[in-house]
């Protein structure tokens, strides 16, 4: 776990003890994609040292980001073999009325799928294809964690989807959870759920306080289904995560603020753009496999020598991304957070930096390409589609 205040400088030295080529990407971080910073570009070769080195801005919103390898094609296998971690960025929110005080746990969701020996197993074409999923999900390492509150005290989940591509759709048995941030930092004030979903790459605070009768509790993850032949949760039953356990009284209630962090929405953009998320066709036994394995943004499949999407630094715009395929596809853009427009009617005051583009739907975001020029990415959270091409070059123009 990596923590920082804005106007810190962070220093990181990653040695690549791996026997295939690695990095490291700074997922949400608002920092320049080029250089030492969050530069996905840039490889470390088996056996060799880089260090990262970047400055938090002054004015970076505080939240809960991420860490993980982001190598075009080994992507997935990498970070569902467990390779991530947790960014916090600390700021005024930290203090706020019972979330400074309360215990605060770091929650990094993966799911490892291994052999009857121990060792991580190899998916076959059509797992990739739907997106790896693993049998054993862990909660920063530990399988069915206890988590402590206190009768009458409030506790703060840190919430990251860090695997590949199962999604989470988290509920508390009893208990309501109060979001207070999302992918971007914290929300305007806070929102009250009975279950949170959470596609991967995603990340969410919760509040959660002991107000039932002191006992344990389950953290259940409920059935979704996010499309692909059927067979990815449609029939799964609720799994337990973690147990919810009282442990002693709190002193005294203290209630949540009602407003956290200002909100403003960005002007009208000065350009819309569409992106259309497809795979190719011929999924069934034996025939055109390979079409199948085509995972592609605006029918091109990623090539790492080619530009897709130019810009212009400072400039607002509006992307629409069209999902006429089968399958959900978590959409995550690099470097600049953007807001929901229309997220199938629900307009939400959040920054995110990952969208969920449900199966047959289409969503439209706003962003704003402020302070760093250079090329960045924009990408299918499922990571398996991302190395099967659904990824895209974006070119910011000084
Ligand atoms: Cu967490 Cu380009 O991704
Ligand atoms: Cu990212
Ligand atoms: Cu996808």
């Amino acid at each position: 776990m990596l923590e920082a205040r804005p106007g810190d400088t962070v220093r990181i030295r990653l040695q690549n003890r791996l026997r295939e080529a690695t990095n490291l990407h700074f997922h949400g971080l608002h920092v320049p994609p080029t250089g030492t910073a969050d530069n996905s570009f840039l490889m470390v070769p088996p056996g060799e040292v880089f260090g990262y080195e970047f400055k938090i801005p002054i004015d970076h919103p505080p939240g809960t980001f991420w860490y993980h390898p982001h190598v075009h094609q080994s992507a997935a296998r990498q970070v569902s073999r467990g390779l991530a971690g947790a960014i916090l960025i600390r700021g005024e929110i930290d203090a706020a009325s019972a979330v400074a005080g309360s215990p605060e746990y770091i929650v990094l969701l993966q799911d490892l799928d291994l052999d009857s020996r121990g060792y991580p197993r190899e998916p076959n074409v059509m797992e990739r294809m739907v997106g790896r999923g693993g049998h054993l999900v862990t909660l920063s390492g530990a399988m069915n964690p206890a988590i402590a509150i206190a009768a009458g005290g409030w506790i703060r989940l840190r919430l990251v989807n860090a695997s590949a591509s199962r999604f989470y759709r988290l509920q508390v048995e009893e208990h309501a959870m109060a979001q207070i941030a999302s992918d971007g930092g914290p929300l305007p004030s806070p929102r009250y759920l009975d279950e949170l979903l959470l596609a991967p790459g995603e990340r969410a605070e919760v509040m959660i306080e002991g107000a039932r009768t002191p006992g344990t509790y389950r953290v259940l993850n409920l059935p979704y289904n996010r499309g692909g032949m059927g067979m990815m949760g449609a029939f799964r039953s609720a799994e337990v995560l973690a147990s919810l356990v009282y442990a002693g009284y709190a002193e005294r209630r203290i209630a949540l603020p009602e407003r956290l962090l200002p909100f403003d929405s960005l002007p009208q953009p000065s350009r819309r753009r569409s992106f259309v998320l497809d795979q190719g066709m011929g999924m069934g036994m034996g025939m055109g496999m390979m079409g199948g394995m085509n995972f592609s943004i605006n029918g091109r499949t990623f090539n790492p020598n080619r530009v897709d999407t130019q810009v212009r630094l400072g400039d607002v715009e509006e992307w629409e991304f069209v999902n006429p395929s089968m399958m959900d596809h978590p959409m995550h853009v690099h470097t600049n957070p953007f807001q929901m427009i229309d997220a199938g009617g629900a307009a939400e005051t959040a920054w995110k930096d990952v969208v969920l583009v449900r199966a047959g739907s289409r969503v439209r975001v706003r962003t704003k390409f402020s302070d760093y020029a250079g090329r960045t990415f924009y990408h299918c959270h499922i990571l398996d589609h991302e190395d099967l091409g659904m990824m895209g070059i974006l070119e910011i123009q000084g």
